[in-house]
């Protein structure tokens, strides 16, 4: 079965097929106007002007795009999908003046959450990972990578990683992301998680993440961790330079990480380290105003020829939010990206951070046929209606969703 998006207004894509982008070629969209998509099943056949639309074989359902703009599906490469309960009471002593590490320090913050994960059991963390999909999906994304986290026992983490791929997300492993209150210290945590939850971890998810943080987990047990789990087979991330500098940039280098995430404490060394790098630099504006901390370095970043991406970070604590168009316009009104940069970053470069930009993150003959459309005549009304909903109509393998 064929489905013609017809008569867009207009389509915008990263120009190429080159992954990561960087520097100036991160800003570089193709925009057709007057456009469409012609999808056969799960790819793209052909994407042009109207003037150019030749006949169409077979059978086609159209679909009628005026007034409609159309981007690729959005690929969210950083969230923490999977977690029950919520942090509003922790919000509002926030808004009082009270900060996100203090309560961490407390026992609450991500804690919580931990206990309310594992008072869900596998049925509610499916639950609430479909939940949470659908308003992804709702938003414009397409494909999500969901992290664990919030279980920090055996079963839950496992249950989580499962929930992750039973909701189609593509699953990592964030065993080092607090230590829970049953050990005494981050080292005895970490010889239960790499004996007894790796092994099985390592079949489902993808990658493993740390959080490498005063409070959290300093540099030496990130690589402890990180190199176990590198040699389980899974890909690097590291959340990184949150809220001080701890050496993470020099370690996922040196270990071949996909990318570090957060980089709001980053300053020049460390800039020019991960622009000379292969490691991606994932920024998370959302979560930097959720917390009201400063913003990540990113106009500098991309100057320096650094491989940057855009994700929501979505999770009930530090960044509440699933929508990338969101973190789109704070992008450019916070980041100083342009909007062109900001769709780069969070399509084909969020794709290169979850190894598959070969196949999403495109609208070009070949590339899964995932695509957001735009209730807007310009496809830079994904960053400019703030807060608006932008997002129309999902299209995701080929199947209108939404
Ligand atoms: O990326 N900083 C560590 N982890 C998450 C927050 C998790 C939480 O607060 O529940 C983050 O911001
Ligand atoms: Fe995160």
């Amino acid at each position: 079965m064929k489905l013609l998006l017809r008569d867009l207004a207009q389509l915008a894509t990263p120009a190429g097929r080159d992954a990561p982008l960087r520097g100036r070629a991160l800003g570089g969209v193709d925009v057709l106007d007057d456009a469409f998509v012609l999808c056969d099943g799960e790819a793209i056949e052909a994407v042009g002007r109207m003037r150019d639309l030749a006949p169409v074989d077979g059978e086609v359902v159209e679909f009628d795009g005026r007034g409609l703009c159309a981007v690729p599906g959005l690929v969210d490469c950083h969230t923490h999908a999977a977690f029950g309960g919520d942090r509003v009471e922790e919000f509002s002593l926030r808004a009082g003046g009270a900060s996100y590490e203090e309560l961490h320090a407390a026992g609450g913050g991500i804690l919580s959450t931990v206990r309310a994960a594992r008072a869900l059991g596998e049925d509610g963390l499916r639950a609430a990972v479909e939940r949470h999909r659908d308003w992804m999906r709702a938003a414009g994304t397409t494909t999500f990578e969901a992290k664990s986290g919030y279980g920090l026992d055996k079963d839950t983490e496992l249950a989580s990683l499962r929930a992750i791929r039973a909701a189609g997300g593509i699953p990592t492993w964030l065993g080092a992301h607090a230590v829970p209150p049953e050990f005494a210290d981050a080292a005895a945590y970490l010889d239960f998680a790499l004996a007894e939850v790796l092994p099985e971890a390592a079949e489902i998810a993808e990658a493993a993440d740390v959080f490498l943080e005063r409070g959290a987990f300093d540099a030496a047990q990130a690589r402890r961790y990180l190199e176990a789990c590198r040699d389980a087979g899974l890909a690097l991330r590291i959340h990184g330079d949150q809220f001080t500098e701890s050496g993470a940039i020099p370690l996922a280098i040196e270990l071949g990480a996909r990318s570090v995430d957060h980089l709001e404490a980053t300053g020049a060394d460390g800039i020019m380290a991960l622009a000379a790098s292969d490691v991606t630099g994932v920024l998370l504006p959302a979560s930097a105003l959720f917390l009201d901390r400063p913003m990540p370095p990113a106009r500098t970043l991309v100057d320096a020829g650094a491989a940057v991406a855009l994700a929501s970070d979505f999770n009930p604590g530090s960044s509440f939010t699933e929508s990338l168009p969101l973190v789109c316009s704070l992008a450019c009104t916070q980041l100083h990206l342009s909007p062109s940069e900001a769709l780069a970053a969070c399509t084909v470069n969020a794709a290169h951070v979850l190894g598959r930009a070969d196949r999403i993150g495109r609208l070009a003959p070949g590339y899964r046929a995932d695509i957001a459309l735009l209730d807007a005549p310009d496809w830079r009304y994904l960053a400019y209606h703030l807060g608006g909903r932008v997002v129309s109509r999902v299209v995701a393998g080929g199947e209108p969703a939404s």
